[in-house]
């Protein structure tokens, strides 16, 4: 039997995570697409390739040009670009497309929580007053808060700020996640932090930022998501291998 080929676009746990559950299926070639961004990228399961496609019509020349028989978007929620390319490429390729997105986390009791729809949202919801600040963002839209240089940051990634930001007080900190809630708190302690700018990944790895904002009464500017309709949609690996097998079951009893 002829392996159907399918392509997990990555740069997450999930993906990463995917790729390890598909990985030893002997009715499937897996190849795991990362952007290349990270300097040091994680060790992977599955055979990688790396480096943008060239746009929505390049990932579509490489479905056919790959034979590919299934894609797998399991980019990051805030990979915006590459999702909107998928879409486009299975919509040109009738290759179809499966979205598997972590679920975002929810305000509990205690959170203290300012929820806006941009980075230029949360720049302005740090106010007037200079204040200690936590961006825990990543690196790629870090540059928004020079608009703010009243502020003190304390600002996270995995890798680099290049070029860093011109406000003029801003501390670095290289680290990846998962992150314990214990060395959270210690860390917002430590640099007298007084608000926490994150985006609302959702997941396990990045959670205890919020956790430790919580315990610390400490509030939080919430950048959400932006909605998209994207048709067969998993919020677990489990869901997406199962609606992997439902979509793939189907392309093959009508012969495709
Ligand atoms: N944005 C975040 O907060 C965040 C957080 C954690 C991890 N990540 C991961 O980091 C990567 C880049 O994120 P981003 O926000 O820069 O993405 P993006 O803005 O959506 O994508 C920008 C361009 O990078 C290339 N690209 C992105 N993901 C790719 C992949 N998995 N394989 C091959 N090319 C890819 C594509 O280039 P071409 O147009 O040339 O194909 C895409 O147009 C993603 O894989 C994402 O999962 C992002």
């Amino acid at each position: 039997m002829d392996k159907r080929r399918i392509l997990i676009l990555g740069g997450t746990g999930e993906a990463r995570d995917l790729a390890a559950r598909l990985a030893g299926r002997a009715d499937l070639a897996v190849t795991l697409s990362l952007a290349g961004r990270t300097l040091d990228p994680a060790p992977q399961p599955a055979p990688v390739r790396t480096g943008g496609f060239g746009g929505a019509a390049g990932l579509a020349a490489y479905l056919d040009g790959e034979s590919i028989d299934l894609v797998i978007d399991a980019t990051h929620p805030f990979a915006r670009q590459i999702s909107a390319n998928a879409r486009a490429a299975s919509a040109t390729t009738g290759i179809p497309l499966l979205r598997l997105e972590r679920l975002g986390w929810d305000e509990q009791a205690g959170d203290l929580w300012r929820r806006v729809a941009n980075m230029d949202e949360a720049v302005a919801a740090l106010g007037l007053e200079p204040r200690r600040v936590f961006l825990a963002i990543g690196r790629q839209e870090a540059k928004a808060f020079d608009a703010a240089p009243q502020h003190h940051y304390l600002v996270r990634s995995v890798d680099p700020v290049d070029p860093p930001l011109d406000a003029p007080d801003v501390d670095y900190l290289l680290a990846r996640g998962p992150f314990a809630l214990e060395a959270e708190i210690a860390l917002l302690r430590d640099h007298r932090i007084d608000i926490v700018v994150s985006k609302n990944s959702g997941g396990e790895a990045t959670s205890a930022k919020i956790a430790a904002a919580r315990r610390l009464g400490l509030p939080v500017v919430m950048v959400e998501r932006a909605a998209v309709e994207d048709g067969h949609r998993a919020g677990t690996v489990e869901d997406a291998v199962r609606l992997m097998d439902h979509v793939l079951g189907a392309f093959r009893k009508r012969g495709v």
